[in-house]
């Protein structure tokens, strides 16, 4: 099959890697807002290039992966989906709920061909968890603990289109908790703050957060996330249960040093970033947007899911700047059908 790629920053240099090596695909054309992108990388991947969005649709293409900044993805999801054309787009589906909202709505008739990218549902230890947890061997649930904690702030341009800390990174936390459990987040308090570079705060954002959510069976959850984890990328999930608690992301790359006399554990080397960390999960997830293009599969994550994600970001953000307890119900668009 032959796919568009569309942006080639951080992520979608890292996507056109994974795709040029994919076995069902025989032909990748990219192309990029920067003007000369894509003529400078596409040798890398022995891709075609294509001038913009418009010409990569007429370029005869059978899916395409979106990888450009977040406020695009709406009006690149219509476009696809006007063009009927199977799509990839990376997290989150757009800024606001509002917006995420009405994007469902105009594209609901192609639905099932839009997967959007939490790749942590590929996460080979996350798929345990789900199965240990829903095959009742870690009896019931009382506590979750969600863990993301950067290395470093990615570039000011990307932080200041990113929609913020809860909608671009605690939103990977909200989605894997609810694909997991396969409950809803009922409700969050979160917080933040900001001890990092002045830059974050003056766009404004915080470079450390901290939710306590509720989910809809009363499980609660806690999530702790930074831009300054100087030791490396902590990711982690840990599932603690009346009969037994597992983690996923506990193995010898966690950068956390333990203080324990004689403890061997973790090893090391820590995760330097996200992408080493998810690499398996990453290939996994675009293997599987090939298999839906192929029409062998639904797609693992629709957008009417992913905006569920988004939905419970939203409530952190209103959350962190009204200083109290945010229900989801009260975030959720309420539109005229159109
Ligand atoms: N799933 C994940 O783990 C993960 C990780 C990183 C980023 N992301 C998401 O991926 C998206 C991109 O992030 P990034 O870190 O690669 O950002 P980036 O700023 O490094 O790259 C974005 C690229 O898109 C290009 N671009 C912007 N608008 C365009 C358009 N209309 N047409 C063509 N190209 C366009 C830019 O020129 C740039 O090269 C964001 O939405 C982010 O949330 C997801």
């Amino acid at each position: 099959m032959r796919l568009g790629l569309l942006g080639l920053g951080r992520i979608g240099a890292y996507h056109a890697d994974i795709l040029s090596a994919l076995p069902a695909v025989d032909g990748l054309v990219v192309a990029d807002l920067l003007p000369g992108m894509a003529g400078q990388l596409a040798g890398r991947w022995h891709a075609e290039t294509a001038e913009d969005a418009a010409a990569l649709w007429h370029s005869g293409i059978d899916g395409l992966v979106i990888a450009t900044s977040t406020g695009t993805h709406p009006d690149l999801l219509r476009q696809a989906a006007a063009a009927r054309i199977p799509v990839f787009c990376e997290k989150p589906v757009a800024h606001s709920a509002a917006e995420a909202a009405e994007l469902a709505r105009d594209v609901q008739d192609w639905a099932d061909r839009i997967q959007i990218g939490y790749q942590r549902r590929f996460d080979p230890a996350c798929i345990r968890a789900r199965a240990d947890l829903r095959a009742g061997r870690l009896g019931w649930l009382h506590s979750i603990r969600s863990t993301t904690l950067d290395p470093y702030p990615p570039s000011h341009a990307y932080l200041e289109s990113s929609g913020g800390m809860y909608r671009d990174c605690t939103v990977h936390d909200f989605d894997i908790i609810r694909w997991v459990t396969g409950r809803e987040v009922a409700e969050v308090y979160a917080t933040g703050s900001n001890k990092g570079e002045q830059w974050i705060a003056d766009i404004p954002d915080v470079d450390t957060g901290a939710c306590v959510v509720t989910l809809d069976d009363g499980t609660l959850a806690v999530i702790s996330n930074t831009r300054y984890n100087g030791r490396g990328y902590d990711t982690r999930l840990e599932l603690h249960g009346s009969a037994d608690s597992v983690a996923a992301g506990l193995d010898d790359r966690l950068p956390l040093g333990s203080l324990e006399a004689g403890a061997q554990f973790p090893r090391g080397p820590a995760y330097p970033t996200f992408m080493e960390r998810f690499a398996q999960a990453y290939r996994a997830e675009l293997a599987a947007f090939a298999q839906l293009v192929a029409g062998g599969m639904a797609s693992p994550c629709p957008v009417a899911d992913a905006i569920e994600s988004e939905l419970a970001a939203e409530a952190a953000a209103v959350s962190l700047r009204e200083h109290r307890p945010v229900r989801v119900g009260e975030v959720r668009p309420v539109l005229n059908p159109s």
